[in-house]
């Protein structure tokens, strides 16, 4: 075979984020800057032999050439079989239920998620370990450090695979194996859910509308929706995976996802709405007429979950990041279950999802998972959902209204200030810092300031600990405000700004959500000098 060893220079700009290495499509595309990710992957996993690898992508501009390179590497590196997704397709949730089903070292997925693609979009590449998880801080940490003083990578000189034609071929001595990527995943839901009550649900007329944003989830959801469930054709909208999302922004928000939000609250409104992003780990769910918060829709799922055939033993534990709402927490109070607090990212849910502390956890920004894998799952949210619309013949208004009245309502919200200042967001968190005492006791309109700190994660299973992962303000009356920048965008900074307040059940818990915050939206304002700092008087989103 020939390997070919190529000379290169080390970088500095490649320490994985909170999901992974993501950069404009133009740095991936200069000389040697994927290559050398790549290597220093392969030099920090020190691959068995043996080894299967699983590679996809969310079908986003430049993830068939990023494929290619990454086979002719693997190839190199002495990976024995790579499993890929036709035409180089595979969801995150998907990669993750094939490494831990058929025993492989790890997987690559292509993908920024919930970014822009095309070729001045972003693109992103991510390791997931032999669990099926984002790869553990240690992982990225000694990934990071190779790519600082890399001189070299090895690459097989071959030509390129088909990566359309399902089957097997060689590259070399490695096998790459085509594979179909929606049924491995399909039967894994089949496994979970119940697919009869869901099918007689469709059968009474009931009706659902899914945006795949022109993302990965389309054939996902044609497949299970569809085909499998009967939801009427023309349930999945934008269902075919473009390179450039079709010019959209495949981050499933009311403000991203509008067609699906104008359908859900216009005449012809499905008794069902739901959406998933990029790469098919994030959900929004939307009922009739109504729009159910990410952290709510967590609670409710947790609350539900012994509906569905795969948890009705009970759930052992949950868990949510730091700054999603504490909805979640009512319910495991009540369940006597623990809920732990994590930093933002997935990969901290890993270590308790493999130790069997828990079994659902999730986050404000519209991911929701369990134990079934180790990433958040988009379609299986909404699938959980369906199998407990099925189960309790309720709508989804019902749903959530009940659950406000037996637990309270978490008034929450996040407002992102996006492509501010590198500099200013910064000054911003570091003067936040340095008035953290001085802050405590202060009055903010109504609310009196109890406790300041930033948010240290000490991992209850390997004892790692994550230090400066956010602000965190909380008022006498439990209201809370976090600040944390963004660690997945390309553009400058982006600061973002959690806002919860708590209304216990006897008070008014239909009240307009903003409405509800304003007090807590003019104290963060005050407290962090938004508008003085960056000069913007308003979020650029507010989810
Ligand atoms: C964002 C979300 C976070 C999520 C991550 C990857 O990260 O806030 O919850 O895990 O994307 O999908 P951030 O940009 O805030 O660092
Ligand atoms: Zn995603």
């Amino acid at each position: 075979m020939t390997i070919l060893t190529i000379k290169t220079q080390a970088l500095s700009d490649q320490k994985p984020g909170t999901s992974g290495l993501r950069k404009k499509v133009k740095q991936f595309q200069k000389k040697h800057y994927l290559e050398n990710f790549v290597q220093s992957i392969f030099s920090a996993i020190n691959c068995p032999e043996n080894s299967t690898l699983v590679v996809g992508g969310d079908g986003r501009y430049h993830n068939e050439t990023a494929i290619q390179t990454i086979l002719k590497m693997a190839a190199a590196n002495g990976i024995k079989r790579v499993l890929v997704g036709q035409n180089g397709l595979l969801s995150t949730p998907a990669v993750s239920n094939l490494i831990r089903k058929y025993g492989c070292v790890g997987g690559i997925v292509l993908s920024a998620s919930h970014n822009p693609g095309g070729p001045n979009g972003d693109f992103g590449i991510k390791f997931n370990a032999s669990n099926g998880g984002p790869a553990p801080e240690a992982v990225t940490d000694a990934i990071y450090t190779i790519s600082k003083s890399i001189s070299e990578y090895h690459i097989c000189d071959v030509v390129d695979v088909d990566l359309n034609a399902i089957g097997k071929t060689q590259l070399d001595d490695m096998t790459v194996e085509i594979i179909d990527p929606v049924s491995d995943y399909q039967k894994m839901m089949e496994s979970l859910f119940d697919f009869d009550a869901i099918r007689s649900l469709f059968a009474t007329g009931f009706t659902m509308k899914f945006d795949a944003m022109h993302a990965i989830t389309g054939p996902y959801a044609k497949a299970i929706f569809e085909d499998c469930l009967g939801a009427r054709e023309g349930s999945v909208i934008n269902s075919k995976p473009l390179p450039d999302f079709g010019g959209c922004h495949p981050d499933p928000n009311p403000v991203y996802a509008k067609e699906l939000v104008d359908h859900m609250f216009g005449d012809e409104a499905s008794d069902f709405g739901a959406a998933s992003d990029g790469d098919g780990d994030r959900n929004i769910i939307l009922g009739t007429g109504i729009y159910v918060a990410p952290s709510d829709s967590l609670a409710i799922l947790t609350a539900n979950a012994h509906l569905a055939p795969a948890y009705k033993e009970g759930v052992c534990g949950a868990a949510r990041s730091m700054p999603t709402s504490m909805a979640i927490d009512r319910v495991a109070d009540k369940l006597g279950i623990p809920c732990f607090e994590t930093p933002t990212g997935w990969k901290f849910f890993g270590n308790l999802l493999d130790a069997g502390k828990i079994t659902i956890c999730g986050e404000e920004s519209a991911g929701t998972g369990s134990d079934h894998v180790r990433e958040k799952d988009g379609v299986w949210a909404v699938l959980l959902w369906l199998n407990i619309l099925a189960v309790t013949q309720k709508s989804v208004l019902e749903i959530i209204t009940d659950h406000w009245n037996a637990y309270g309502r978490n008034y929450y919200s996040r407002h992102d200030y996006e492509a501010i200042d590198k500099g200013v967001a910064e000054a911003l968190m570091s003067g936040l810092r340095s008035r953290k005492n001085t802050l405590v006791g202060t009055k903010q309109g109504d609310e009196v300031v109890a406790t300041v700190d930033d948010f240290e994660y000490h991992d209850p299973v390997d004892g790692s600990i994550a230090s400066k992962q956010g602000i965190r303000v909380i008022f006498e009356s439990g209201s809370r405000i976090v600040f944390r920048l963004s660690g997945t965008g390309t553009d400058g900074a982006t600061l973002r700004v959690y806002l919860e307040r708590y209304q216990d059940v006897d008070s008014d818990l239909a009240l307009e959500t903003q409405t509800a915050l304003e007090a807590i939206i003019s104290a963060a304002d005050n407290i962090a000098e938004i508008s003085k700092l960056t000069g913007m008087s308003e979020p650029t989103v507010i989810s």
